[in-house]
């Protein structure tokens, strides 16, 4: 098939890449001239592990095409992808100019029949202005068909969650869409590395795009359960660790995503149950269990705070802190909705220096923070610890496992440590000198 995606940020360039390399010729649309300049010779704007060499191969096999222009991509293709993104506005709800803009464009470029779906998350609904703006612009003689194909892949495992996802959802009111899209679909769903193989579930507009907003919300919900269980066994003496072990071992329950930390980040469980919270509202309903997991979720980035005080005898102005760990998770330079963000934000109001350290995300955060001058960018994890007199590691990176820690208490002028993911072993750290403080345990 000839497909297009319009957009290149994580879900258009992965998804492209992955139909392409399944044999599929893929256009791929954006809208800066250098990032277009740069892909079409296989330089990607985003790290990913393993997706640079895909985009590579097959756009030396020249199935994967870059391109500023809807023409000639849209007219030649029977499928059509918007991946652009949907951030924010202030109250919450999802900015959804740029996927009106794009569908404007798709439509003046129809020609005979397509299928043109959404990728990008958008609130139930959206799917009508989409449809309405392409009817009022698209040539007569050109038909096509509305759908919603929602994306769980997951950054730093991107590749591996398209290839050989758990489910695909397609949401489509005509038939020829489905059909058409479930073709497309074909070799993903006949992989035989997910044990049972990947489920497909065929439903209607509506029910795929609230099934991709419930499935993150759960998530977030999840995560910050293990939180808040954490955090009331840090009050009574409980193991949280342990307790979550516990609960985990209840197959109903399922142990994946009940790590507590310092809260969950990203480009997804932020925003989306944001946009949930938002969407319930205009429908009349309070979702309070959803305003609680937002509330936990700061609570356990203030949790953090109020641990560096206590270390540090109440008295932060002045002090040097060392933060390891910018990203909102481990394999990915991605810093939107990062807790480090407002740890950094929350330490630097209080007076404290910050000295920072992350594998790849460095170059983001010099952008994001690059009015504050109480802020160092160290150049590895032993550069930022030293002189200082805490370490908090807020991003589980397998570099910061690793580190030598008898060398980082050398440094340290003095060895206060907030394990804000326990990667380390309190006993071993306390044994070489630290005082160590894990979360919920
Ligand atoms: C998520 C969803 O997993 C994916 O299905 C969806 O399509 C997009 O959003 P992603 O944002 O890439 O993917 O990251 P994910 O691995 O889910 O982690 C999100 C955040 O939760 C991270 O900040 C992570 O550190 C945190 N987390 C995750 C925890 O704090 N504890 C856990 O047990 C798991």
């Amino acid at each position: 098939m000839t497909i297009t995606f319009v957009g290149h940020g994580y879900v258009g360039l992965v998804t492209a890449a992955v139909f392409a390399d399944l044999g599929n010729t893929v256009w791929v649309i954006g809208h800066t001239p250098e990032k277009i300049e740069k892909l079409k010779k296989g330089i990607i704007p985003i790290y990913e592990p393993g997706l640079e060499e895909l985009v590579k191969k097959n756009v030396d096999a020249g199935r994967l095409l870059f391109t500023l222009d809807y023409d000639p991509a849209i007219p030649q293709s029977d499928a059509i992808f918007i991946a652009v993104g949907t951030p924010p506005k202030s109250n919450g709800e999802a900015n959804l100019s740029v996927v009106l803009d794009v569908a404007e464009k798709i439509g003046k470029h129809l020609d005979g029949y397509s299928v043109v779906a959404t990728k990008s998350t958008v609130p139930v609904a959206t799917n009508i202005k989409v449809q309405e703006i392409i009817n009022d612009v698209k040539p007569e003689e050109a038909k096509f068909d509305y759908a919603s194909v929602p994306e769980f892949l997951r950054e730093g495992q991107a590749l591996s969650d398209t290839f050989y996802p758990d489910r695909v959802v397609i949401g489509a009111d005509a038939k020829r869409a489905s059909d058409l899209l479930t073709e497309l679909h074909q070799p993903i769903l006949e992989n035989d590395v997910v044990p049972n193989g990947t489920n497909l579930i065929l439903t209607n507009i509506p029910t795929a795009e609230m099934i991709k907003y419930a499935s993150n919300a759960f998530l977030a919900t999840k995560i910050s359960y293990a939180n808040a269980i954490a955090y009331v066994s840090e009050l009574t003496g409980a193991n949280g660790l342990d307790v979550l072990e516990g609960i985990g071992l209840d197959k109903r329950i399922g142990n994946l995503f009940l790590q507590p930390g310092a809260g969950y980040g990203g480009s997804c469980f932020p925003k989306d149950v944001r946009a949930l919270i938002e969407i319930a509202r205009e429908y009349g309903y309070d979702f309070r269990l959803l305003k609680d997991v937002e509330e936990i979720n700061r609570e356990m980035m203030l949790g953090i705070l109020k641990k560096a005080r206590k270390l540090l005898d109440q008295k932060l102005r002045k002090r040097t802190v060392a933060v390891l760990g910018l990203a909102f998770k481990p394999k990915t330079d991605d810093m939107r909705d990062a807790p480090a963000i407002t740890i950094i934000r929350d330490l630097l109001e209080e007076g404290v220096t910050v000295k920072v350290f992350d594998p790849i995300a460095m170059e983001n955060a010099k952008r994001i923070f690059a009015k504050e001058k109480e802020l160092i960018f160290a150049k590895d994890p032993y550069d930022a610890v030293k002189d200082t007199e805490l370490l908090i590691i807020v991003t589980d990176w397998n570099e910061f496992k690793e580190l030598n820690l008898k060398k980082v208490k050398d440094l340290m002028k003095s060895p206060n440590l907030i394990d804000g993911r326990n990667i380390y072993n309190p006993e071993k750290t306390r044994e070489l000198g630290f005082t160590y403080v894990g979360v919920g345990r």
